[in-house]
């Protein structure tokens, strides 16, 4: 279902396309990606968006061959060229862009041209390059509008038209006032008015909820529900459309933790939502019997999950005699860009860990795929779950793997081990809330490892095991720095579990950032 957008970032590849579109709607601009082939054939079908941004790239414009004139003939289409985007600008208009032989990468200063200024940015400030290639001579109809510390052009605008280039990334946390410059772009060369906040993504999202379960004569809509901020948001969201009609399927397959627990018994008092809880720890806990290696673990996690799911979801249609028809997923925008553009992708192309998800579900079972947040970011979820009246806390949780404790006990999963992780788990997040550090890490855990170590307790020798804790900051998981956490807050937490939890004399803290290490230990 395609939603039209203010903005079209036509993607070329560069690794910054996604932040172009979320700095966008930061400033209030609805934004989507488009490929160069979908927006040449939307403008053929008479289709425009109200600005185009073309993004960076790592290839150079000498061996593009591609006719742009269907881009730039539109003479009144605001375009903002950004680095390769630039340097496509710069030849098409008659400019000399020239191979270069040194390039600028990272930090770099510019500097406005005389005569030229943009409110609330300094006369000079510090950007992020990334380029060989370069506009050597500016085309005649553009005016230049900053200049690097290597005296190279930095910016461009066009004398009349709305077109401007940055050579530079001003999308990028490093780009000093990129903020205000793509502003600049959006408000005063392109003359954009605000239209994506809160509530236009709430009516998005419900949209897409009407839509796909309007062609369906009797929609029942089922959840795999696992409390966590997206399957939460979506569906409350969903809820407001289908009511009844929407079922949440709880798995407690037996790794979860304490806090887990908590929280979805929380949900059931707190909303409306129609939680069902399947209890297969049994199914679980046999299954896992025997089974060290980690990818076999998760393998037989994620199967016997299907497995379960699928068998109460049937028994639950018999006995309620309902048939359902969509399975609600809580697939994110950058899912969606993966899928059009693959080199966005980020990074691993060799399996490191076989991702727990629901994926085998929908062919298995028929169901059609119902995704309202399919055109959001993480951070526009956590909003719109607050616009929709959820907790702060319940959407901003760490993020919990499908897998749940299964990942965190090395060796066999045994119920000793469960506890053990479980109890520790719990004292780290309780210590985390009541020192208010909760938000100050991105993800935290305890690690149970399969090895026993000498201690002493109350006088007298004790060999039980050791156990990891984990802190990361991430923005997405993809990498990972471990937490700086104050000493004493660490030595809170080793006294508590060592005091508090049979069975565990040492505590480790986890020095390990991402990569080399996982985040997950399995
Ligand atoms: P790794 O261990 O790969 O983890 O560095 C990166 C992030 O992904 C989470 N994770 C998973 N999430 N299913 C999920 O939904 C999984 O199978 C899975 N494995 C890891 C992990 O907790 C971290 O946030």
């Amino acid at each position: 279902m395609k939603m039209k957008k203010q903005i079209w970032v036509v993607d070329f590849g560069s690794q910054y396309t996604q932040l172009i579109i979320r700095k966008s709607r930061e400033l209030g601009h609805s934004a989507e990606l488009m490929t160069l082939d979908d927006c040449r054939e939307a403008f053929m079908k008479g289709e425009t968006p109200k600005c185009l941004v073309l993004s960076g790239g790592p290839q150079s414009v000498f061996e593009d061959q591609t006719d742009y004139s269907f881009i730039f003939d539109q003479i009144e289409l605001p375009v903002l060229g950004i680095c390769y985007g630039m340097q496509l600008l710069g030849k098409y208009f008659g400019g000399v862009v020239e191979k270069g032989l040194i390039g600028e990468y990272g930090n770099a200063d510019v500097a406005f041209s005389p005569g030229e200024e943009i409110s609330g940015v300094p006369a000079k400030f510090s950007v992020w390059m990334s380029h060989s290639d370069h506009v050597k001579v500016l085309p005649k109809s553009f005016r230049p509008l900053l200049i690097s510390h290597n005296q190279l052009l930095a910016g461009m605008i066009h004398k009349e038209r709305p077109l401007l280039g940055f050579q530079f990334h001003p999308e990028v946390e490093h780009s000093h006032f990129g903020k205000n410059l793509l502003s600049y772009f959006y408000e005063k060369v392109a003359e954009l008015k605000k239209d994506w906040s809160s509530k236009e993504m709430l009516n998005e999202s419900l949209d897409i909820v009407r839509k796909t379960l309007g062609a369906e004569k009797e929609p029942n809509v089922l959840c795999a529900f696992s409390g966590g901020v997206d399957s939460l948001v979506a569906a409350t969201l969903a809820s407001k459309i289908t009511n009844e009609k929407m079922h949440c399927f709880f798995v407690d397959n037996g790794l979860l933790r304490l806090q887990d627990y908590q929280h979805i018994e929380l949900l059931k008092k707190n909303t409306y939502l129609k939680i069902e809880i399947i209890d297969a720890k049994h199914i679980f806990l046999d299954a896992l019997k025997g089974l060290q290696e980690p990818e076999a673990k998760r393998k037989m996690i994620g199967k016997k999950f299907i497995e379960v799911f699928e068998s109460k979801v049937h028994e639950y249609e018999s006995r309620h005699g309902i048939k359902f028809t969509h399975l609600l997923q809580g697939t994110l925008y950058p899912d969606v860009i993966e899928s059009i553009s693959p080199h966005l992708k980020g990074g691993k192309s060799v399996t490191i860990k076989s991702h727990h998800n629901v994926g085998g579900l929908p062919e298995r079972m028929k169901l059609k795929l119902l995704e309202p947040l399919r055109n959001l970011f993480k951070d526009e979820v956590r909003a719109m779950g607050l616009h929709l009246g959820l907790h702060h806390d319940w959407v901003y949780r760490h993020p919990f793997p499908g897998p749940g404790l299964g990942v965190r006990i090395l060796g066999e999963i045994n119920t000793d081990a469960i506890r053990i992780v479980q109890h520790s788990d719990q004292i780290l997040y309780e210590e985390l809330k009541n020192q208010n550090y909760y938000q100050a890490t991105w993800q935290a855990f305890t690690v149970f490892l399969p090895v026993k170590t000498v201690g002493v307790k109350g006088d007298e020798r004790a060999y039980e095991n050791a156990l990891v804790v984990r802190m990361v900051n991430s923005s997405d998981g993809m990498t990972a720095e471990w937490t700086r956490m104050p000493y004493e807050f660490l030595d809170l937490v080793s006294r508590r579990i060592t005091n508090e939890v049979k069975g565990v004399t040492r505590v480790v803290y986890d020095i390990t950032s991402k990569p080399p290490g996982t985040i997950e230990w399995e």
